[in-house]
């Protein structure tokens, strides 16, 4: 097959969501195989067969809870056993608890922390001899979150865990060097996904003003996400390495 990402093996998180269903797509239509799994392995499931109807090259795997580092070192062991090789790990898979600060528990704060960072830690270890043989690429999700205080809504932990994603990357960058492997990041600002959509069934909520004050008039889709991701998983990025893009329409700058 040919495209952007032809002979790569893609392996990316959370493909039952919006960004990681959407970057499913975009890589099996340039090419790569794509291993995705999720906590959801029915909707991941769903995308993998709606690729390979499609005529890309895609399997899933799931339930897999990434945050269990066990769970993670299998997904791996099996995206190799299927697949040969990581070429491209993304990891994009998360799930996090907002709210006023006065309210976050101790709970919600592992919770997020947990389903945000370590996830990231326990994949990418799993993960890190066949990216030192395949001289791989990484790409990691923050947000403009990590970024910013004020947002649509009060998120400390989501914030710090994003934080966190944004100092890992830049570490894991320097530790991959010498092996011939790049980490980069993406920081999303507000993208319409399963992830807000609960916020958005509120007329009332912030968000639609956000939405409404975007300077390019309209909140960002997850293909909007994907493209960027599409082009740091390409060799087109083979001099990029401890960077993070946002992909906001520019709202954190200019609002
Ligand atoms: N949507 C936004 O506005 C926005 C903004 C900034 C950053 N982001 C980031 O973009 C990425 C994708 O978000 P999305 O909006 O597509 O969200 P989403 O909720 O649609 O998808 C996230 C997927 O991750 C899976 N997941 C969560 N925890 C998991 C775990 N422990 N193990 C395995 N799978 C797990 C979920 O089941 C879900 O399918 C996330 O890292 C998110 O934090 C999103």
């Amino acid at each position: 097959m040919s495209g952007r990402l032809a002979g790569k093996v893609t392996l990316i998180t959370g493909t039952a969501g919006g960004q990681g269903a959407a970057a499913a797509r975009l890589f099996a239509a340039e090419g790569a195989t794509v291993v995705g799994c999720d906590l959801d392995a029915g909707r991941s499931d769903a995308v993998a067969a709606g690729v390979r109807a499609g005529g890309g090259d895609m399997v899933s795997f799931g339930p897999v809870d990434l945050a269990d580092a066990d769970a993670a070192a299998g997904w791996i062991a099996g995206a190799v056993q299927s697949a040969g090789r990581i070429d491209v790990l993304y990891n994009n898979a998360s799930a996090p608890r907002v709210g006023p600060f006065e309210e976050l528990t101790l709970e919600d704060w592992r919770f997020t922390l947990r389903n945000e960072l370590d996830l990231i830690y326990t994949v990418v270890s799993a993960a890190w001899p066949h990216l030192k043989s395949s001289r791989g690429t990484i790409i990691n999700t923050a947000s403009v979150s990590a970024h910013r205080g004020a947002t649509f809504t009060e998120q400390a932990a989501h914030g710090a865990a994003k934080g966190g994603v944004l100092a890992l990357t830049r570490h894991l960058a320097a530790s991959g060097a010498r092996h011939g492997i790049r980490a980069n990041s993406i920081s999303p600002g507000l993208i319409v996904t399963p992830q807000i959509a609960p916020f958005l069934e509120d007329p009332e909520h912030p968000m639609h003003e956000m939405a409404r004050s975007h300077p390019l008039g309209r909140l960002g889709a997850p293909e909007d996400v994907a493209r960027v991701a599409l082009f740091l998983a390409s060799d087109d990025a083979g001099y990029l390495n401890a960077v993070d893009i946002v992909v906001d329409g520019g709202q954190a700058v200019i609002v």
